[in-house]
């Protein structure tokens, strides 16, 4: 079976995705699955196979450092040399029996890419237009999980036009402090500040206003991070827990890729039998609610009273060395290499 596997991406997380799609190379069986590599560069060129293996060659960890105006640090060597492939060109896609995106945020878990690949009646890994795009926007995805009875923190949201209304006195009288800035469509923290100050939420409402046209912000949920890995179409199931111990004020994306001691990841979490039951029955039901297939990777905040906040949920999660959806099913029994046979079939069932 030959499996596509577009990675890169024109998104802020694009140095996210190459680490997550060189983990899944080297984890895929081949003896089931060939493999066609797709490289999108930041550009948004598609490059093929050895073209595209150049974006892979990310072994020095600068590669991932992501600069302040969101350029790529990776070394490119002469991408104009590399081939061009048209999105449209038949050829390559007939070839492909399913597609593995492992492009992580804008254009690539947002509905875009999948939509592209239902137009060109290809099955692939992940949820459909509806569920990615649904998950992409915390602020629609917040809103449905509220209406279902899951509890979120507390948000508003303002679009770019709204900008000059933003009020830190409002804001802070209806949300408390600390607070959360959020740009609505992003991950891996990227444009994510928590603020204590009215200079630190101006500067950090510019910031998440440079990533997206619409922001959130958010009271801060004091509580432990806990994650749960969700595998599945019309059954879901659910992993064991996993908790995310961050070193720095919160799990930053400085904290996730390049200071390795920035947070501790426990797999599984120190839970009672009674709360790990509770995060895998939520993690169903807020999978469930956001239409979601194949897999997801739901986000928690777990209080001391021991109510449930459910943060996000991530269509296409990190499969770098230190993401959770992967470790969380092998400490659940399910090796890495069984998970993305696993993925493989999901797309196809
Ligand atoms: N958005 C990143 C890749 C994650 O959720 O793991
Ligand atoms: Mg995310």
């Amino acid at each position: 079976m030959n499996i596509g596997i577009i990675f890169g991406g024109k998104s802020a997380e694009h140095e996210v995705s190459l680490q997550s799609a060189k983990n899944i190379i080297d984890a895929i069986d081949k003896e089931k699955f060939t493999v066609t590599l797709i490289g999108i560069d930041k550009q948004g060129n598609w490059h093929l196979n050895d073209h595209s293996s150049y974006l892979l060659h990310a072994d020095n960890p600068k590669l991932i450092q992501l600069n302040k105006s969101n350029e790529t640090v990776a070394i490119v060597p002469g991408s104009n040399e590399h081939q061009f492939i048209q999105a449209n060109s038949t050829a390559i896609l007939e070839q492909l029996d399913v597609v593995f995106p492992i492009v992580h945020g804008t254009l690539g878990e947002d509905g875009s890419l999948q939509g592209m690949l239902r137009l060109a009646n290809l099955p692939y890994v992940g949820p459909n237009v509806l569920g990615s795009s649904l998950c992409m926007d915390k602020d629609i995805a917040k809103r449905l999980l509220q209406s279902s009875g899951i509890k979120v923190a507390d948000w508003l949201v303002y679009t770019s036009a709204e900008k000059d209304d933003i009020d830190f006195q409002k804001v802070q009288e209806k949300l408390g402090l600390p607070l959360f800035i959020k740009p609505a469509n992003q991950g891996s923290s990227v444009g994510v500040s928590k603020v204590m100050t009215e200079d630190e939420f101006s500067q950090a409402v510019q910031l998440a206003f440079e990533y997206d046209r619409k922001i959130i912000i958010e009271e801060a949920i004091q509580g432990r991070e806990i994650e749960c890995s969700v595998l599945g179409n019309d059954h879901p199931i659910a992993s064991l827990p996993g908790e995310i111990l961050p070193k720095t004020s919160f799990y930053s994306y400085e904290s996730k890729y390049i200071d390795e001691k920035g947070a501790e990841l426990a797999a599984p979490a120190d839970l009672t039998d009674k709360e790990m039951e509770k995060v895998q029955e939520v993690s169903i039901q807020a999978f469930k609610v956001l239409q979601c297939e194949g897999l997801g990777r739901v986000d928690f905040f777990l209080t001391d009273p021991g109510d449930l906040y459910v943060n996000e949920i991530n269509t296409l999660p990190g499969f770098t060395k230190i993401s959770m959806y992967p470790r969380l099913w092998e400490v659940s029994g399910l090796s890495y290499s069984s998970l993305i046979t696993r993925l493989i079939e999901l797309a196809i069932e």
